[in-house]
């Protein structure tokens, strides 16, 4: 059985295709690939089927990564899917808990910048509508993050 990982923003364009990037190239280079799957989705329509925004693959690409995915929107099925679902800003995360009306998957959801050991941000920051130096500072944060997802869920969760 594998842990299966779930990243949500709002577009599904820009962060979370990136945390699911960026947490794919941290698992391989662990060589964990059979025991982590990741996935990323959208709270909004906006965007469904769109590749990741070029502004977000350009700052992703001077870091070595390229950026794949296509968009799609967050359901409660994925409730039950996936093992854990990591909002990107505090909106994200009510998007998503607004469709657990009940509670019952509410400790399932985190925000991803509880899992950051340098940076000091409590959210991952919309770069949409910012020049390019946002979407550079994304992938640092990203980067960050999920490495202290990644050695949580070896400690935790395999
Ligand atoms: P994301 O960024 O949520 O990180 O994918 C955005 C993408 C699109 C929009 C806003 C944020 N939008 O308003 O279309």
């Amino acid at each position: 059985m594998s842990y299966k990982l779930l990243f949500v923003c709002l577009g599904n364009i820009c962060r979370s295709p990136s945390a699911e990037n960026i947490m794919n190239h941290l698992i391989k280079e662990s060589s964990l690939d059979s025991h982590i799957i990741c996935d990323s989705a959208g709270t909004s329509a906006y965007h469904i089927g769109s590749a990741p925004d070029r502004r977000m693959s350009a700052a992703a690409q001077k870091r070595g990564l390229e950026l794949v995915g296509k968009a799609r929107k967050f359901r409660a099925l994925d409730f039950e899917k996936f093992d854990l679902i990591l909002a990107m800003d505090r909106s994200n995360y009510q998007d998503i808990l607004y469709l657990d009306q009940v509670g019952k998957y509410q400790d399932k959801v985190q925000m991803m910048c509880s899992f950051a050991r340098t940076y000091r941000d409590r959210e991952v920051p919309d770069p949409y509508y910012g020049g390019q130096d946002g979407f550079n500072y994304v992938i640092d944060l990203l980067f960050d993050c999920c490495s202290g997802l990644l050695d949580y869920v070896v400690k935790e969760k395999l």
